[in-house]
């Protein structure tokens, strides 16, 4: 070792603490199976649905033919029920053989091959929480090895039938024992759900150093219930929460349910949304071998990808909540432009919010405004009143331009990015 570098060495060890693996600098995209297919695993009589090798490259071929790969929807993630109930005589952990007749290094490379990554799903316990075989402490080195073999990409580390004394030391290990491997793998972990998900007892500093994303709390479910839910137990508990999101480290409320059953339309909007606002990963669960052009388009909305992968990642908030069950969210992104997202509660009819910017901090100046839904754009003065008709359980979403100097060219050429289309009525979009 060169002589002068001891005294470096301190320094360098402080700015690697962070999980250093350089994956997920901004939230991952793709695809889980647990919302949508559980722990189906009855092939003989539900062989499209049940959790098999076909399940996933199913999904996977329709990631890379339809559109969904090239707007950042890679990751195919396995999650529980995927092995046999018991390891091979090398104590590894093994795929059902029934299920996936290939095995797991097969079903990596046909995701590689496509330009996709393999995500797969383990548990600090004795079992996973469906009943299979898990990865205690005792298990964690050939686990990590075994998944860097099958060239795995990402691994969700569920925390079912564990302690908070073996969480404490077994989420660590795992991350050491991945980065160990060589093989950059992204590194879910579910801790802080099992910890109640707040601090004092669940230190977000730490989670940023170790995990690359983590289950903050509960399930989500296909429904409208779950979805609300989750919504207000993150913003509820921002101030304890934003904080840890940024590049490489992500709070996860859990998968997107948009293109199954539960949500109406406004609410899979609402989803959408509120997930590209809280900087959140964006897994899908549903079948996308089916899924309806109103479906499809909210989740390949670019827009709010763009928005929810701003390179800055961070994590917005809820601003206000009022009385009359309107809330407005914002995110601040890059290039000084920000999301603002009007939401209603309400379930009586399309409300109509009435605010300004000025209202809502920006500052003085005059903006360029861009609905993510209906593609209309708009200029605004920060002290301009408008009136946003929000419909009941839906959202009003908005890209915000930085600032410019008021100017004619300006305020004529944001008008005229009216979008295509803008027919239908011709109403403006903001009611000046
Ligand atoms: C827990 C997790 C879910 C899913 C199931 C699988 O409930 O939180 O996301 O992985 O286990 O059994």
């Amino acid at each position: 070792m060169h002589a002068a570098l001891p005294v470096l060495v301190p320094a360098l060890f402080a700015a690697t603490l962070a999980l250093d693996n350089g994956l997920m600098r901004t939230p991952p995209m793709g695809w889980l199976a647990w919302e949508r297919y559980r722990c189906d695993i009855d092939c003989d009589n539900d062989p499209k649905n049940c959790i098999s090798e076909n399940l996933f490259r199913d999904m996977a071929d329709r990631l890379s033919e339809d559109g969904w790969r090239e707007l950042g929807y890679v990751y195919v993630n396995i999650d529980d029920c995927w092995s046999s109930k018991q390891r091979d005589k090398q104590g590894r952990l093994q795929a059902d053989p029934k299920r996936f007749p290939r095995g797991i290094k097969d079903l990596a490379r046909y995701m590689h091959d496509r330009g996709l990554k393999l995500g797969i799903y383990g548990d600090m316990g004795t079992y996973t929480c469906g009943g299979y075989p898990g990865t205690p402490l005792d298990k964690i080195q050939i686990d990590a090895q075994t998944f860097a073999e099958w060239e795995v990409d990402m691994f969700k580390y569920d925390g079912c039938y564990s302690n908070a004394t073996e969480q404490e030391q077994g989420y660590p290990l795992m991350s050491k024992a991945l980065n160990a491997t060589g093989r950059p793998i992204g590194y879910s972990c579910s801790w802080p759900a099992y910890q109640g998900g707040l601090p004092p007892k669940v230190n977000y500093t730490q989670l940023g150093e170790i995990c690359n994303l983590w289950r903050n709390y509960d399930d989500i479910q296909d429904s409208w219930n779950s979805v609300l839910n989750i919504i207000d137990w993150f913003f509820g508990n921002q101030d304890a929460l934003a904080s840890a999101a940024g590049p490489g480290r992500w709070n996860d409320p859990d998968m997107l349910v948009i293109g199954d059953f539960g949500l109406s339309m406004e609410q899979s909007r609402t989803q959408m949304a509120l997930w590209a606002i809280m900087a959140a990963p964006l897994f899908m669960s549903n079948d996308l071998r089916t899924i309806s052009s109103g479906a499809r388009n909210i989740l390949q909305n670019k827009m709010i990808i763009s928005i929810n992968q701003d390179p800055m990642g961070i994590q917005g908030r809820r601003i206000l909540k009022e009385k009359s069950g309107i809330d407005v969210y914002w995110r601040p992104l890059s290039k000084n432009a920000s999301a603002l997202v009007f939401f209603s509660r309400r379930d009586d009819m399309p409300y109509r919010y009435r605010t300004s910017l000025s209202k809502l901090n920006y500052t003085t100046g005059s903006y360029k405004i861009f609905d993510v839904f209906t593609n209309k754009a708009a200029a605004l003065k920060d002290s301009t009143e408008f009136v946003v008709p929000v419909n009941p359980s839906g959202v009003v979403m908005w890209y915000v331009s930085a600032p410019a100097a008021p100017s004619r060219r300006h305020y004529k050429r944001a008008r005229f990015q009216g979008s295509a289309d803008d027919g239908e009525n011709g109403d403006p979009l903001v009611v000046l």
